[in-house]
């Protein structure tokens, strides 16, 4: 029997009850494993947030106690790794990831996360995230891979082959998830799940392209934001869902919405009076499955019932579960097996260790970096409130933000904090390291004599200016100033932590928040030189950190072994290679700051603020240098092929970037677009000529009436180190 009749045969089966339970998506640790086994029986088609025997068990009411005995699906969130398991290897955040550029390596990362995964007996993985990040004041900016769709793309897509290998139905293969369709990061004022103001024009101009490739990688589910699109939120958007996603596009996978987000069409978006009004809204739109809000089943059988809606529509979601499932082989393997042994093992942790020293970004370094045994430096402080916290270290989407049922929040050996990381690269040097905390990431409460924080802040000017020692009155940052004025070298780790990020937490202020900022006044009076490392969910607006600092490291949220990866790179071990995927603002009313503005701006800054970004999209310097020359362009193959060098005396790892300018279009087109990317290994004193092959689309406007093509006219066609002007070589070509 073709798959097709199989499922035209089970379909015809299918009582209205049947096929509106296929839809509902249960969420087992909020209702509980009673409540779930009863969802079962009546033939609920996927769980969520379930592991392990719970899942045996509720597998087994499904396929042996309901009616038509269809199997269920179980998805779980595993972005960065199977992180909510304690025991699960724990990699770096996608956006700390995507400074790899590494298409492979996220391919890896995504296949050892679906064995983990697999290995709890789970199907489907909510991920990869196909947002893009162009206002890091949003909260979920470290779950994205950063500002570039074509960047997003690429690595989204890799992750996708990564996640689902060659066969759905596979022991160690779990099925994707492309999310959040569609624009959910452009919100007005980055505002998590806000309206977004921007017409189909600009989704398909911008945000259409990375799920695009996460259809071609072969994605078998997207997900719905929990936005709105000018104001008609995405779950209920027809226009998103059916005509371009379905007809346009082809997607022929699941369509899962956002958690409740049919209940939220009533109590939040207010678009529709009742939960049948939004029941029938979310099935008509083209969501299949119905995350969490179980109240759909019967609203929409009663839509049904009275006409309101066609069980047609019912039969068309129930028809994209079922041919995923079949895809899946659930009936012939109904429960995941993974690879016995493979959570937390010793390649995975490996794995994450290479993704965490290839994402480390070295953004300057006046000279002091490496640092070297050369018995000048004795005594290293090192000093901060990330330096020795693996909370701070992991960001979001671990066990520590959300836990499996009955794990508790306590950190779980192993993992290597940046502290743990200096100690073993200093280890039998003879260097002493010293840690201070300094000051909290986000409680000013560490002063005690006032709670006065702008008399607090003069106190720290005053200590600066006039080297008082008033700051006595500061435990934390007095313990730190002691120890940072007696030490030969400073070691500062700064940032935020996972409780100023993730849903529900955008910020108004990228500022260091808490004490920091006059931690690092303090300390940087003491003419001590200073490293600073920033352990953080996204780019902060820290210019004065920047100016006192000897150097900067950006290490992101690096995972387990974050720690060892940047001590690596500031010792010298590690040549680093990581280079931004997203810009940082000089100040938080600078955003939006990605790299690719339209022109047009008079003055293009604001009268308060300098013209470019703290740093931009792709930076990202290393311990030797690069030199580009002799670049070429085959219309024909739409080719491009540049020579790069390494001109300094270390090995190093370069990212080959190649933008795109249509210098005039019809419509407003950005100067630069990053249109190609590879990574060359090259040793001191090597050349290689690397060709990058292009998409049309890099070539491609996106017209008023939302048609694309390639204009007749001159490109110019831009290789090098970064998106700065400074760090590109360019041709000009005509079209
Ligand atoms: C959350 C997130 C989504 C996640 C889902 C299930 O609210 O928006 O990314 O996959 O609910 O946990």
């Amino acid at each position: 029997m073709s798959d097709k009749s199989f499922i035209d045969n089970l379909i015809s089966q299918m009582t209205l009850e049947e096929k509106a339970a296929q839809m509902v998506q249960i969420p087992v640790s909020a209702v509980g494993m009673e409540e779930s086994l009863k969802w079962a029986e009546m033939g609920a088609g996927s769980f969520l947030n379930v592991f392990g025997d719970d899942i045996k068990e509720l597998q087994k009411a499904a396929m042996e106690k309901s009616r038509l005995k269809i199997p269920a699906i179980f998805g779980t969130d595993a972005v960065r790794g199977h992180a909510e398991n304690k025991d699960a290897t724990i990699f770096p955040s996608s956006l700390t990831m995507a400074a790899t550029w590494d298409r492979d390596l996220l391919r890896q990362v995504a296949a050892a996360t679906a064995a983990e995964v697999a290995t709890d007996g789970l199907h489907w993985d909510f991920a990869p995230l196909f947002c893009l990040a162009r206002d890091p004041r949003w909260g979920r900016t470290g779950e994205t891979f950063g500002e570039d769709k074509y960047l997003a793309g690429e690595l989204g897509a890799a992750q996708v082959r990564g996640y689902q290998g060659d066969d759905l139905s596979a022991d160690d293969t779990v099925l994707a998830c492309a999310k959040h369709y569609i624009a959910y990061g452009e919100a007005t004022g980055a505002r998590d799940s806000y309206d977004t103001e921007v017409t189909f024009r600009k989704i398909r101009d911008e945000f259409l392209s990375p799920f695009r490739k996460a259809i071609e990688a072969g994605c078998g589910s997207f997900m719905t934001a929990y936005g709105s699109i000018d104001g008609t939120p995405l779950t209920a958007n027809k226009k998103a869902l059916r005509d371009i996603l379905r007809d346009e596009l082809g997607f022929d996978g699941i369509v899962v919405t956002d958690w409740d987000t049919v209940n939220y069409l009533v109590v939040r978006q207010k678009v529709c009076k009742d939960i049948n009004e939004a029941s029938r809204a979310a099935a008509s739109a083209g969501n299949d499955i119905i995350m969490c809000t179980s109240a759909f089943y019967d609203a929409v059988i009663e839509e049904v019932r009275e006409g309101r809606l066609e069980e047609k529509i019912l039969d068309d979601a129930v028809r994209h579960i079922l041919s995923v499932k079949l895809k899946m082989k659930l009936w012939d393997k109904p429960i995941k097996k993974g690879i016995p042994g493979s959570i937390g093992c010793k390649a995975h942790l490996e794995l994450a260790k290479k993704a965490a020293e290839n994402s480390v970004i070295m953004l300057k370094n006046d000279g002091v970096l490496p640092i070297s045994f050369n018995k000048k430096i004795r005594k290293i402080a090192v000093i901060g409130p990330n330096a020795n916290d693996i909370r701070a270290q992991y960001g979001d989407w671990t066990y520590f933000t959300h836990p499996l049922p009955g794990v508790k929040k306590e950190p779980a050996r192993p993992y290597v904090t940046l502290l743990e990381g200096v100690r073993a690269q200093t280890e039998g040097s003879g260097i002493k390291v010293e840690y201070a905390y300094g000051c909290a990431v986000n409680r000013p409460d560490y002063h005690r004599e006032t709670k006065d924080i702008g008399a607090f802040i003069d106190m720290c000017y005053e200590i600066n200016e006039h080297g008082t020692d008033n700051y006595k009155q500061m435990p934390f940052i007095n313990e730190a100033a002691s120890l940072a004025r007696e030490s030969d070298l400073v070691i500062l780790a700064l940032g935020d932590n996972y409780t100023q990020a993730g849903e529900y937490t955008d910020r108004a202020d990228l500022d260091l928040s808490g004490m920091q900022e006059a931690l690092v006044r303090i300390i940087s009076g003491f003419k001590v030189p200073i490293i600073t490392v920033l352990i953080a969910t996204k780019p902060l607006a820290i210019p004065d950190v920047v100016k006192r600092s000897d150097a900067v490291v950006c290490a992101f949220n690096g995972g387990m072994f974050g720690g060892e990866a940047v001590a690596e790179v500031l010792f010298g071990k590690k040549n680093p290679e990581g280079r931004l995927p997203i810009s940082f603002p000089v100040m938080t009313g600078q955003v939006p700051v990605y790299y690719n503005q339209l022109p047009g701006w008079h003055e293009g800054r604001y009268v308060d603020c300098p013209k470019e970004p703290l740093f931009v999209f792709g930076e990202g310097l290393s311990y030797t240098w690069y030199e580009y020359s002799g670049l070429k362009f085959d219309a024909g193959t739409k080719t491009v092929t540049v020579t790069v060098a390494n001109t300094g005396d270390m090995k190093g790892t370069e990212t080959v970037q190649i933008y795109i300018n249509d210098k005039v279009s019809s419509i407003m087109t950005a100067d630069k677009n990053l249109a190609g990317f590879e990574k060359v290994e090259l040793e001191p004193g090597e050349s290689r000529e690397v060709s990058i092959r292009l998409d049309d689309e890099a070539f491609e406007v996106t017209l008023p009436d939302e048609t694309r093509v390639i204009e007749h006219g001159e490109f110019d066609i831009m290789a090098g180190h970064s998106s700065r002007d400074e760090d590109l070589i360019k041709i000009t070509v005509v079209l």
